[in-house]
Order: structure tokens, then C-alpha cells, then sequence
């Protein structure tokens, strides 16, 4: 049977939180009460990182942190919140976490919202683990230099990873496997062209698989005008940023949108795509389904589909019926969007 994680953890119940900033530390605990209210043997634990953490602690991911991560094994994460500006001592924990438990797979799903159109259901695969997100800055005698690192063995570990999830997006949504390699091979001859070959070598090895590829900047002119022509497409880390945002404003915007870091070795952490949100953060009214999207990936990890699949079909009736939140242009707070889920989603046992 085809799985929907490379490594599902289905003998652990055990949940860490990460709440983060803003408002991730609003969205996380609204969707631990749904997640606990729908599957009540559920154990959760928390833990800090972030901005605030670094103000009080001196470091934004603390060892025990990390610790409790690996323990775990699924980790619910919120957001948090970086400085533009180059601060001592601060680095980002989500790249951290994704670099230091090897969650070099991005799944990032984008569908329609209910009744609108185009219709579509697509995920990008977003490679997590080098690029230009290789951390490598330097200077030179004008500026500086970033380097985009694309190495041989990435780009095949997530071609595998978009090929086994393009199996499994078109078994879901009854349609041929199809599989769009994203890259700017005509430009970055060297690094996209390596990402693009090896990409193709794996996808061969998919018989079923139907492959096409496009250039990142055709592919974002497709994605804002007709998303329903792609199923899932993979592509280097930021071209993945930023198309997968692209992705989440077609589909009723940033509060909705869910992803999954896969491919560590029992390991995995789930974050709604959506920052820190300063702007409305401490008001109560960020949207949850985001991360109780997120979070449907979640149980799905740990082997819960029943709950997993009831959870989405509550989020797809709240957002046809209301209680909607406030970026759905709705008047609802983060507590009664959740609830309302929650109510539905034990309604439908
Ligand atoms: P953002 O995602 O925080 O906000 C962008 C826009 O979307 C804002 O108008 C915000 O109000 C809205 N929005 C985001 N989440 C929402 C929700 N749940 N409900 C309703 N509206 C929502 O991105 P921005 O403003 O670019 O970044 C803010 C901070 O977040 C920065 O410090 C950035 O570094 C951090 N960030 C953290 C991420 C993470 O921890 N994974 C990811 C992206 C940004
Ligand atoms: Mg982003």
C-alpha cells in the first residue's frame, strides 16, 4: 500500500507543540484542543523557540528543545518570528530544525476553496535542505555572495519523494500521475541543470508516472492563472518558498495553507505556512486552519487516517458554513473557528 510518509510513525501518540511567536502561539494550542478533543489518547508535550525564547534564554532553539523533538517524533509547529536584520546569536529554528533532524522534504498541498473556481488540488514539493538556503553568505569586495548549494544526492532523495507523492496524489484524486519538475536549468546551468537531470533520471524509474517540467517563472504564470493544470511539482528550495505562497494566495490565502517536513528518520514536523503575523498577532482572531490542516497531516503521519480524514472533511464544512475567521472575511475568533471544526468533526464520528 502506498504510504503517505515515507517513515509514518504509527506507534507513538506522543505530540510536541512548538507554539512559536505571534501567532503561531495562537493557532498551535486552538488546534491542540481539536486534535485532543478528536483523539483523546493523545499525549502532548511542549516546547519553546523562537524570538521571544532568544530574548529570555539567549537562543532561539534550545538543545532541550531539540531534544524533545527526536523524543517525540511529531512535532506541531506554530511560527516564529525573525529579524530582517542580522541579529548575534540568532538564526532561524525552523531551518535549524529542518537541518538538524534532516526534514529535507517539503510537502506543501494548495486546493480550491469549496465552490470556487478554478478547481484545483496540487502539492509542491519544495526541496528543504540546501539551495539558497545553504546559510553560505559572504562578502566581496561590493556586496556579498550567497550561495545556492545543489548537490546529486538532495536533488535524487526528493525526486524519489516526489515521485512516491505524486503515486499517492493521483490515487486520492482519481486522476494519471502526473509530476511538474520546476527549475531554471536555462539560467543556472550548472545547479538547475543538475536538479533537473537527476530529477528526470529518478522520474524514470516511475513507469506510471507522466513527467513534464517548466521554467519557475512560467510555472508561477500558470500557478496565478490556471493552478488546476498541475498535480504536484518539485523544486529547489526558494523557487518552492515562494511558488508554494503563490500556491496559498490562490487558495484562500495564508491562514489556510498546511505543510509537512518529512524525511528524517522518526521524525517529522508539521507548521501552518504562515509567519509570526505581528499585524494581527495578540488579537485572537488568526486563523486555524492552517495549522489544523497541518495538523490533518499529522495524524495522518501517525497513523490516524479515520480522525485525519474526518478532521478535513470539518475544515471543508466550516469553510462552506461559517464560522469563518476574519482573513475569510468572516467576524470569528481563532477559539470559534477551532470549536467550530472540533464540533463538526465529533459530529461526524
Ligand atoms: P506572515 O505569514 O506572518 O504574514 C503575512 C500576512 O498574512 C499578514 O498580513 C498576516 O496578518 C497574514 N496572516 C498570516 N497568518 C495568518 C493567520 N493565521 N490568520 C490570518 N492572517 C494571517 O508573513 P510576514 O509578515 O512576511 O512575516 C512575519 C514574521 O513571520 C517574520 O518575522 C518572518 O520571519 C516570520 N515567518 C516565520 C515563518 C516560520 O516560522 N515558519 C514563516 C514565514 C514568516
Ligand atoms: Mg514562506
Amino acid at each position: 500500500m502506498l504510504q503517505a510518509y515515507p517513515d509514518p510513525m504509527t506507534s507513538s501518540s506522543s505530540v510536541l507543540l512548538i507554539p512559536g511567536d505571534g501567532v503561531g502561539a495562537e493557532v498551535v494550542p486552538a488546534a491542540a484542543r481539536v486534535l485532543a478533543g478528536l483523539v483523546p489518547e493523545l499525549h502532548f508535550d511542549e516546547a519553546e523557540a523562537g524570538w521571544a525564547c532568544f530574548q529570555r534564554c539567549g537562543s532561539a532553539l534550545p538543545a532541550a528543545t531539540l531534544a524533545a523533538a527526536r523524543k517525540t517524533g511529531a512535532v506541531l509547529f506554530g511560527a516564529t518570528q525573525s529579524p530582517s536584520t542580522e541579529v548575534p546569536g540568532y538564526a532561524s529554528p525552523i531551518l535549524a530544525l529542518r537541518r538538524e533532524l534532516d526534514l529535507y522534504g517539503n510537502l506543501r498541498p494548495a486546493r480550491s476553496l469549496p465552490g470556487e473556481r478554478p478547481v484545483f488540488d496540487l502539492l509542491i514539493v519544495r526541496e528543504n535542505s540546501e539551495g539558497l538556503y545553504s546559510g553560505r553568505e559572504h562578502a566581496i569586495a561590493d556586496g556579498f555572495v550567497a550561495e545556492r548549494v545543489i548537490t546529486r544526492t538532495a536533488s535524487m532523495r526528493i525526486a524519489r519523494l516526489a515521485c512516491e507523492q505524486a503515486l499517492l496524489h493521483a490515487a486520492r484524486v482519481g486522476r494519471p500521475a502526473r509530476l511538474t519538475v520546476v527549475h531554471k536549468a536555462n539560467v543556472l546551468k550548472k545547479t538547475d541543470g543538475l536538479f533537473r537531470s537527476a530529477c528526470l533520471e529518478v522520474a524514470a524509474n516511475y513507469p506510471t508516472l507522466q513527467v513534464g517540467e517548466m521554467l519557475v517563472d512560467t510555472a508561477a504564470m500558470w500557478l496565478a492563472k490556471d493552478p488546476g493544470r498541475f498535480d504536484v511539482l518539485v523544486t529547489t528550495n526558494l523557487f518552492g518558498d515562494i511558488l508554494s505562497d503563490l500556491a496559498a494566495g490562490k487558495a484562500g490565502g495564508l491562514g489556510l495553507a498546511p505543510s509537512a517536513n518529512i524525511g528524517g528518520h522518526g521524525v517529522a514536523l508539521f507548521e501552518p505556512v504562515h509567519g509570526s503575523a505581528p499585524d494581527i498577532a495578540g488579537k485572537g482572531i488568526a486563523n486555524p486552519l492552517g495549522a489544523l490542516r497541518s495538523s490533518v497531516m499529522l495524524l495522518q503521519y501517525l497513523g490516524y487516517e479515520a480522525a485525519a480524514q474526518r478532521l478535513d472533511a470539518a475544515i471543508e464544512y466550516v469553510l462552506v458554513h461559517g464560522p469563518l475567521p476574519v482573513d475569510l472575511g468572516g467576524q470569528a475568533t481563532t477559539a470559534q473557528v477551532a470549536g467550530a471544526v472540533l464540533d463538526m468533526a465529533l459530529r461526524t464520528v
